[in-house]
């Protein structure tokens, strides 16, 4: 069950996004504020939108997001228990998204994760965790690693999009996969 005003609060947050100036500045197309549980165990957060999620508003439809909700199914993870977004609101007019745009940008998802209060948040490559972890990261070599910070859980992984351009980054992808679900059987 969703603990009363949850939804509602994130929903502030969307209408939030989608008044926000500054995060027009830098993208176009529709909001992509998230989807999914919003009392979720495990926050996925990737990159920015794409241009499917830009026409759509919901985040992870196109061939990423494909192989993102394919791996959180095969992780054994249902609809209920993960929330899915991104630091970055809107689709960047530039292709990958300014060190700006993620700095602003990721005070709407600290608002989000402060909601949500995720057991673990999962992040998939390195936007992510300069939003999150306020360092640049090298995934390629951090991943599939646990980073306890200010009390919360984060789990380091590539983005989906590296796991479709090249094959090794696919299983490092699946194997990473595998022990978020180790890490999730075995939190309680
Ligand atoms: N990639 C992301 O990082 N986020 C999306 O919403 C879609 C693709």
């Amino acid at each position: 069950m969703t603990i009363p005003g949850k939804e509602d609060k994130l929903a502030g947050i969307a209408e939030e996004i989608r008044r926000c100036p500054l995060c027009r500045q830098w993208g176009t197309g529709e909001p992509v504020p998230g989807e999914g549980h919003a009392d979720a165990d495990i926050l996925f957060i990737g990159e920015a939108p794409g241009r499917e999620e830009a026409k759509s508003g919901r985040p992870f439809i196109g061939r990423s997001g494909r192989l993102l909700r394919s791996m959180i199914s095969e992780a054994g993870l249902r609809a209920e228990e993960v929330y899915i977004t991104s630091p970055v609101k809107y689709l960047p007019l530039r292709g990958t998204p300014s060190k700006a745009n993620i700095i602003h940008s990721r005070e709407h998802l600290m608002k989000q994760v402060e909601i949500i209060d995720p057991e673990v948040i999962v992040l998939m490559g390195a936007v992510a965790c300069l939003a999150l972890l306020d360092r640049k990261a090298a995934t390629t070599k951090e991943h599939g690693t646990t980073v306890l910070k200010d009390g919360r859980k984060y789990f380091i992984t590539c983005h989906p999009a590296y796991g479709l351009r090249f094959p090794s980054g696919k299983i490092t992808l699946l194997e990473d996969f595998r022990k978020l679900r180790e890490l999730i059987r075995t939190r309680k």
